[in-house]
């Protein structure tokens, strides 16, 4: 077979960034041209391609409307263009809570409204966003500048408040990756908003982990919730990363659980994921 994929990225990187980086090569081993092109790139020949895979679209928080719709646009979309609706909203977090998943407790604050504030330590952040953008820490006492950046998420749209998880500082979050429906590979995360710890710098920085087996059956456990909340084999979904920490009492629990655009780790392990993820595409499009 020769099939054409087109890779979504963005304009900011065209390429994405080093971590996809020997997808195309990957794909090209198993009789698949592969090329990268940004979304908003109406030259690209998106709905022509056999399939398209979001990747790197990582510019559209700003503005999900223009990008869902073109997502709804493309025949061939992986993942579908209905998952990504539902998963570029953290309100997703509520259905799957709702599902028996084990979610960090989730509080949506749609724009307008105000929370009930918690007593102890917590995070508000956007409930369209990546990457950490516009995620902040707050002492119970800091009212003040939380209602602050509360109005400032809510000049662009929902926000989302959480207590914070105090095992993020020390263990950092776990994210499960699953290419095709199955499990594949795992990758570690250090805090994004704790003050510096000795030993584990905050940002994005990852390094390989292997996950035990309460994080593995969680996360097993979150993608059959999808699953069965939105009415498809899991194996439909091309790619699914699930993001672990732990609550007080050490048990896993869901922080999110990125069906649109995550970053897979594909540097954080071995060459043999990329042949997963290539495998799973032909697998995709031979369901076509
Ligand atoms: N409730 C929380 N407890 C501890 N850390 C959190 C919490 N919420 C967010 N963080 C930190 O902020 C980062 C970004 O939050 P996340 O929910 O993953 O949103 P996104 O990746 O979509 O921006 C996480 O990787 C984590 O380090
Ligand atoms: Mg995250």
């Amino acid at each position: 077979m020769s099939a054409q994929v087109l890779l979504a990225s963005c304009a900011e990187l065209p390429e994405s960034n080093g971590d996809d980086t020997a997808l195309p090569d990957a794909l090209a081993a198993v009789g698949i041209r592969a090329e990268w092109a940004p979304w908003d790139d109406a030259s690209a020949g998106f709905a022509a391609a056999d399939l398209v895979v979001l990747r790197s679209t990582w510019d559209y928080a700003h503005r999900r409307e223009e990008f869902l719709d073109w997502c709804s646009g493309i025949p061939a979309l992986v993942n579908p263009a209905d998952v990504v609706r539902w998963n570029t909203h953290k309100g997703y977090l509520a259905d799957l809570a709702g599902a028996g998943v084990p979610v960090v407790p989730t509080s949506l604050v749609e724009v307008g409204r105000q929370p009930s504030w918690p007593d102890r330590e917590f995070v508000l952040k956007p409930a369209v966003g990546a990457g950490a953008r516009g995620a902040a820490r707050f002492a119970p006492d800091a009212l003040d500048a939380a209602r602050a950046h509360l109005d400032h998420l809510h000049a662009a749209g929902d926000a989302v408040l959480q207590p914070y998880q105090a095992d993020v500082d020390r263990s950092g979050e776990t994210a499960l990756v699953f290419l095709g429906g199955s499990y594949s590979h795992a990758f570690a995360k250090a805090p994004m908003l704790a003050p510096p710890v000795p030993g584990f710098r905050t940002g994005e920085h990852l390094r390989p982990a292997e996950p035990d087996a309460a994080l593995r059956r969680a996360a097993e456990d979150a993608l059959d919730a999808v699953a069965g909340l939105r009415g498809i084999d899991r194996a439909e979904l091309l790619y699914a990363r699930v993001d672990l920490v732990r609550g007080a009492d050490g048990a896993p629990l869901l922080l999110e659980l990125e069906l649109s655009e995550p970053s897979l780790g594909f540097r954080q392990t071995g060459p043999a994921a990329q042949l997963r993820f290539a495998s799973a595409v032909r697998a995709a499009l031979a369901r076509r």
